[in-house]
């Protein structure tokens, strides 16, 4: 059956597929609800979104996707509290970044109620497919791709919005054991590094296989000049707590501005946690390590939520974190979730 809702039309999946999940066993975005959204942008405009059926996608195989990889995406999850009410995190802040993205890329930048209108429909749709089990959610997966033909190394004539979700439990099993880099770059000055542009992942995966190689989870990405600054871990941004000092790099056109991180400062420092947003070196952090200063390190991202760093390896050393009772990590990460999951106030109003 087709419906229009507000301009969008929906196509309803003639069965769920939702009795095959074991949502007590969840893994990250790897099973997919019923429906998605669908945007395409033609004859210079976003059309209007429609919702369908999960389905595979059919593209010419000259799609700009496939040669230039003009592709940004966004995370975001969608929470069921006590009472059945569906929350989200600071969506907006997820679409504004996303044209942030597709500005870098030279793809045309989103309508913010396409973006709202079409997720706020598609949760509707698929509100039994958010999952109520501790540190599960349902991960949203909104994303932009150039589906325009041809060869011509140019920004492609159209595109693709998509919206997908996927019940998810956490993105890492236990601690993550880190390497700091000291070869490859994942960002320089004036590329792409802030965007979440899908290349930026991709150019990933050869050094973080070499890592895993070694036995560390995550490569945590230093700058590409000197490889002395720490800035994030690709998947998520990185803290340092030094004696009682949270520390994190600033952003920069090398870092994401990750929603995840800016709301684990802000909350920190309403709880009275001294936080500096400043450059910090790996020597420093080695050093720390050495007199025993260095307390925790762990990753903030919207799929990693707050993720303690067990370890990290540097030059071949591997320097192991104290395991402390009360950490920083486990504080921040229930003060955050519980907000997010409407178990208590967000004087934040980061809830929607
Ligand atoms: C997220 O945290 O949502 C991301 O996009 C990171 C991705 C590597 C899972």
């Amino acid at each position: 059956m087709s419906t229009i809702i507000n301009d969008i039309e929906i196509i309803k999946a003639e069965s769920s597929k939702i009795n095959e999940v074991d949502f007590d066993n969840l893994t990250f975005g790897s099973v997919f609800s019923d429906h998605m959204l669908v945007c395409d942008y033609k004859e210079g405009k976003w059309q209007a979104p429609k919702i369908m059926p999960y389905q595979p996608i059919t593209l010419d195989p000259s799609a700009k996707i496939f040669h230039y990889g003009q592709s940004v995406f966004e995370g975001m999850k969608a929470y069921k509290d006590v009472d059945q009410n569906v929350w989200l995190f600071r969506p907006l802040d997820n679409f504004k970044r996303l044209n942030i993205s597709s500005k870098r890329l030279s793809i045309p930048e989103l309508p913010e109620a396409y973006f709202m209108e079409g997720l706020k429909a598609l949760l509707e749709l698929d509100k039994d497919w958010i999952p109520t089990n501790d540190g599960s959610s349902l991960y949203i997966r909104p994303f932009v791709f150039a589906s325009g033909q041809g060869f011509h190394a140019s920004p492609a004539d159209e595109y693709k919005f998509i919206i997908c979700t996927a019940p998810s439990g956490s993105y890492f099993s236990g601690d993550v054991k880190v390497l700091i880099e000291e070869t490859y770059s994942r960002s320089a000055n004036g590329g792409v590094g802030f965007a979440k542009a899908g290349g930026n992942y991709a150019g990933q995966f050869y050094p973080t296989q070499l890592a895993k190689a070694k036995g560390y989870h995550q490569v945590i990405w230093t700058d590409d000049n000197t490889h002395e600054y720490i800035e994030e871990a690709g998947a998520m941004n990185i803290f340092v707590r030094i004696n009682d000092t949270l520390i994190t790099a600033p952003t920069s056109d090398r870092i994401l501005d990750g929603i995840t991180r800016k709301s684990i400062i802000e909350l920190a420092e309403s709880e009275g946690i001294d936080v500096e947003v400043k450059k910090i070196t790996v020597t420093e952090v080695v050093e720390a390590a050495k007199n025993g200063t260095l307390k925790e390190m762990f990753g903030a991202g919207t799929a990693a939520v707050v993720s303690p760093i067990s370890a990290f390896g540097y030059k071949g050393t591997d320097y192991e974190l104290p395991k402390l009772n009360d950490t920083y990590a486990s504080f921040l990460k229930k003060r955050i979730t519980d907000i997010q999951t409407n178990k208590t106030e967000d004087p934040f109003g980061w809830r929607f």
